[in-house]
């Protein structure tokens, strides 16, 4: 049943993209199907790394070399396998091992038939032979493995294959092609990376995802002058292949910390975050913290991906000068899960009787989305009221975090000891002061003219002192 319904709506969906695709019927082309290939028609990375060794070491290590071995993945995939009766297994395989899926070795979704190539997930000779696409969505990709070589070069030359040119690689439906994950039973949208790009300020300013994800640039593009390959001309850009998002869970896994760098790097450029307190407060005072995020720096929401998986929150931590904690959210418990948090920034999935799921492929609503979209700011706000006896001044610290994954999710599939990393985006610290304090007009206590004076005069005095003791002692 699952099954009859797969195939058709699967053609219907691809219908409805297509048709709702604009600017791209140039290259339209029909997807490749399961099985049309041979895994042998593809040519190993260790090839092209001769001539292209930066773009090699680039990609080696990043979220494209480990889409199919990546453990989260190949967990999670096992039990939609299961829940599903098999019925998902070329589907999600078709992004995650797409030579597996063309030269149909995968299925059995148990990777038993698969050669190692198809092992490599998205890969140098999967990506440039790329030489069409049927929309964007549900990876409609066509391949034509051999000699050719697709790329954003029009005059290109090199020894060892072909070069063509296909403006595809230049634009952001290149990505939309696998970075649009649509359920493909009732049509759902599970991951709306390139929707939320192209509905975006960035893609009428034609800001596309190379600009940011393929150049030093992060949030905007920069040119990287050099060499594409070895023996090949000066030119005035080439484009880095450390394609990385926010995953530095994975990476590491595979020895590629400097990915995992690379992406808290990335996270750290994407938000700006504001936060405004009360100068000063008293006791049984409610306070108020007002905090602002805004999504400055990526061009789709953030979280985007598999964002039902993402969580994005902002932590509240209020103590007095004595290490008292007066207030806390968003902080995690002791089994790395998150305390209270007021908003955790994701969407959340309900199944067919409107139970909330994680598991994406059980689906068929959005319960809740609260991800922030591109340019956008929003405001949450955090209130206390202020016990007795504090210890003056407060310290209010926030900092909005990131995480791949929920612990608890990890430990179930992956077992205890394998910790989510916790990325902090942003930091913004306010200090509240006693009411008896003076604060001026930058909201800075007045007594703070007055206590730096006495330090310096403490000072003039103590050096003074020593210079006497200097001339005492030398009589
Ligand atoms: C996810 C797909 C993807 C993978 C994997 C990938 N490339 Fe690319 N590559 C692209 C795109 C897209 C461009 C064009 C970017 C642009 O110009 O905006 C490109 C550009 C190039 C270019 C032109 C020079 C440049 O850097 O702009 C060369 C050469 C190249 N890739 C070789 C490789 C090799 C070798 C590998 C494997 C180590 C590889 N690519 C892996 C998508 C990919
Ligand atoms: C013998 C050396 C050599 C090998 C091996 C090699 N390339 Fe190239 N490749 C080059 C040179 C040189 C260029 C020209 C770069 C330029 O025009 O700036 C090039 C250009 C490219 C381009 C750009 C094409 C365009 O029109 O935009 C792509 C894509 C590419 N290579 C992919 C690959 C892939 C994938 C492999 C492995 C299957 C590979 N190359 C193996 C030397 C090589
Ligand atoms: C204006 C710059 C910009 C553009 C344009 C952009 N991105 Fe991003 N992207 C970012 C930043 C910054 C992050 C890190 C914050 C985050 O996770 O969203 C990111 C993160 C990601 C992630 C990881 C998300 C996660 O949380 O797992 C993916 C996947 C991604 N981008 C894909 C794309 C694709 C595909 C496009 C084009 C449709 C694109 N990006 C366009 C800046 C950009
Ligand atoms: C053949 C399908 C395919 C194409 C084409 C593709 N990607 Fe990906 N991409 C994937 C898969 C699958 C993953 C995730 C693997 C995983 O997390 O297990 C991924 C991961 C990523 C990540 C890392 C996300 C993170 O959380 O760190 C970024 C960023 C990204 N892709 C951007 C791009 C951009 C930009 C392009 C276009 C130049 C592109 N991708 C083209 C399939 C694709
Ligand atoms: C149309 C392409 C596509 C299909 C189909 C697809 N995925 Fe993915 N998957 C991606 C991309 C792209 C990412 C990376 C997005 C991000 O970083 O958030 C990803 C990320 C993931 C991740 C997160 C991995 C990590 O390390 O954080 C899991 C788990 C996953 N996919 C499982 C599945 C399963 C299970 C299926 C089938 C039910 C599936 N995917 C189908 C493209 C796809």
């Amino acid at each position: 049943m699952w099954g009859t319904i797969l195939k058709g709506s699967l053609l219907f969906v691809a219908a409805m993209l297509l048709l709702s695709m604009t600017g791209c019927s140039a290259y339209a082309t029909e997807a490749t199907e399961f099985g049309e290939l041979s895994s042998d028609d593809f040519t190993y990375e260790s090839r092209c790394r001769q001539c292209h060794a930066i773009i090699y070491s680039d990609w080696e290590g990043t979220m494209h070399f480990n889409a199919y071995l990546d453990p989260f993945y190949l967990e999670e995939v096992k039990v939609a396998s299961e829940d599903t009766d098999g019925l998902v297994d070329e589907f999600c395989s078709r992004c995650h091992t797409p030579i597996g899926v063309v030269s149909g070795e995968i299925p059995p979704i148990d990777g038993s038939e698969m050669s190692d190539i198809a092992k490599l997930g998205v890969q140098c000779d999967f990506c440039h032979v790329v030489s069409g696409s049927n929309g964007t969505g549900n990876a409609p990709f066509t391949v034509t493995p051999g000699n050719t070589k697709w790329g954003p070069f029009d005059d290109s030359r090199s020894a060892y294959h072909d070069s063509e040119y296909l403006e595809l690689y230049t634009q952001s439906e290149y990505c939309g092609m696998c970075h649009l994950v649509i359920h493909p039973v009732n049509g759902l949208v599970i991951d709306d990376t390139y929707t939320s790009w192209q509905e975006s300020q960035y893609a009428e300013d034609e800001v596309v995802c190379q600009d940011c994800h393929m150049t030093d640039g992060i949030t905007e593009f920069e040119a990287n002058p050099g060499r594409a390959g070895s023996g090949a001309p000066k030119r005035e850009h080439i484009s880095s292949h450390d394609i990385v998002g926010a995953n530095a869970f994975i990476p590491p896994m595979f020895g590629a910390s400097s990915v995992a760098d690379m992406a808290v790097e990335r996270l750290q450029r994407a938000a700006t975050l504001e936060i405004s307190t009360p100068e000063i407060a008293s006791a049984g005072e409610e306070v108020m913290i007002e905090a602002a995020i805004t999504n400055s720096g990526a061009g789709h929401n953030i979280p985007t991906g598999v964002s039902e998986i993402r969580q994005m929150w902002l932590e509240v931590v209020v103590t007095d000068s004595e290490g008292n904690e007066i207030y806390n959210a968003g902080t995690l418990d002791a089994d790395g899960n998150i305390e209270e948090a007021k908003i955790i920034y994701n969407n959340v999935l309900g199944d067919s009787n409107g139970s909330a799921t994680d598991s994406f492929w059980l689906a068929d609503r959005v319960l809740e989305d609260n991800r922030i979209g591109p340019k956008e700011t929003v405001t949450e706000e955090h209130t206390f009221t202020l016990p007795d006896n504090v210890a003056y001044p407060l310290t209010v610290e926030t900092s909005l975090n990131y995480r791949s994954a929920p612990q608890y999710m990890i430990d179930h599939l992956m077992g205890e000891d394998t910790e989510v990393p916790v990325i902090s985006m942003n930091k913004e610290l306010a200090i509240i002061y006693d009411p008896s304090t003076p604060i001026d007009e930058r909201g800075q206590p007045r007594s703070s003219e007055s206590t730096s004076t006495p330090g310096f005069s403490v000072f003039i005095a103590l050096a003074a002192l020593s210079i006497t003791m200097y001339i005492f002692k030398r009589k």
